[in-house]
Parts: structure tokens; C-alpha cells; sequence
């Protein structure tokens, strides 16, 4: 088979173009420490109910015995339930969320709190709010007519006002 030679130089530049823009994102990705989520944690989203984390009596508000606190919520068309929650100012905060049917997204303003909350796996957010006061918890992925009314309330709370509840 005859290739001609201009095609050939072009095959090659082509070649090395591909190698060295995937090796700048790749040095770009371990410089500055991106790196995919960890901590992989499958669901089966639609036995959420059945499940013992996120069953419908044991979402919301926790204290752990080291006085952290753990946020377990489940993110429906349309709201994030419990739709109230009540957090403490100033402690470390676990949010773990699940997604009872398709894609959503969390995303607290003015809080760097924000993850996608892919159906099938457990998102997990490690904060602290530094502020007490009344937030929104936004849906920012489109899932459906009601995605612009999907969101729910969270209320940070003075330390010694907080039940865990
Ligand atoms: Cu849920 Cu948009």
C-alpha cells in the first residue's frame, strides 16, 4: 500500500500533537492535585427506602460521638429531604446524599458545599460553615419541569442552640 509522503508527515504531527496536549492535561492533573472523587460508594437508588442509611427515618441531622456531624439526605424529584435541616455553626459537617431517581445536584450559595448526586452512588461533602444564617439548598443539574423549584432549607445554627436535629 502506498501512503504518500505528505499524509504520512501529517499522520505523524497528528501523533504527536495527541501526545503532548495529554501529557500537558496530565501534568496539569498531578500538579495541581486534581484527581476524580474517591471514596466510590455504589447505591441502588431505587431500593433507597429499603436501605438502612437512607430509610426514611434516619435522614437528617446527626451527631457523632466526636461532636462532628453527619447530614444524610435523599435528593427526589423535586426537593432534598428532610426539606429543613438544622446544622451547627462552626463543626465539622459529613453531608452523604443519595439520589431516589435521576441526576441532581447540590449547591449551598455562598458555602463551597456543591456536588452532582449521580443516581446509583453515595455523594459525599466534607465541610465546616463558618456562618450562622439561613441557606438555600439549590438543585443546579436540569432534572425535569420542577428542577427550578427544587430546593430545600438549611439553617446554621449557634453551637449550644443545636439539638443535632
Ligand atoms: Cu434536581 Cu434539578
Amino acid at each position: 500500500m502506498h501512503i504518500d509522503q505528505t499524509e504520512k508527515r501529517w499522520v505523524w504531527i497528528t501523533v504527536i500533537m495527541t501526545v503532548i496536549m495529554v501529557g500537558v492535561l496530565a501534568l496539569f492533573a498531578i500538579g495541581s492535585n486534581i484527581h476524580p472523587p474517591s471514596g466510590f460508594e455504589p447505591i441502588d437508588s431505587t431500593r433507597l427506602h429499603l436501605s438502612e442509611e437512607f430509610a426514611e427515618d434516619n435522614l437528617g441531622v446527626k451527631q457523632n460521638p466526636d461532636g462532628s456531624i453527619t447530614i444524610t439526605m435523599v435528593a427526589a424529584r423535586y426537593g432534598f429531604y428532610p426539606s429543613r435541616i438544622e446544622v451547627p455553626v462552626d463543626t465539622p459537617v459529613k453531608l452523604r446524599m443519595a439520589s431516589a431517581d435521576v441526576l441532581h445536584g447540590v449547591h449551598v450559595p455562598f458555602t463551597n458545599m456543591a456536588t452532582m448526586v449521580v443516581p446509583g452512588y453515595v455523594s459525599e461533602v466534607n465541610t465546616v460553615f463558618p456562618k450562622t444564617g439561613d441557606y438555600s439548598l439549590l438543585c443546579n443539574e436540569y432534572c425535569g419541569l420542577g428542577h427550578d423549584h427544587m430546593w430545600s432549607r438549611m439553617t446554621i445554627v449557634p453551637k449550644t442552640a443545636s439539638k443535632g436535629e
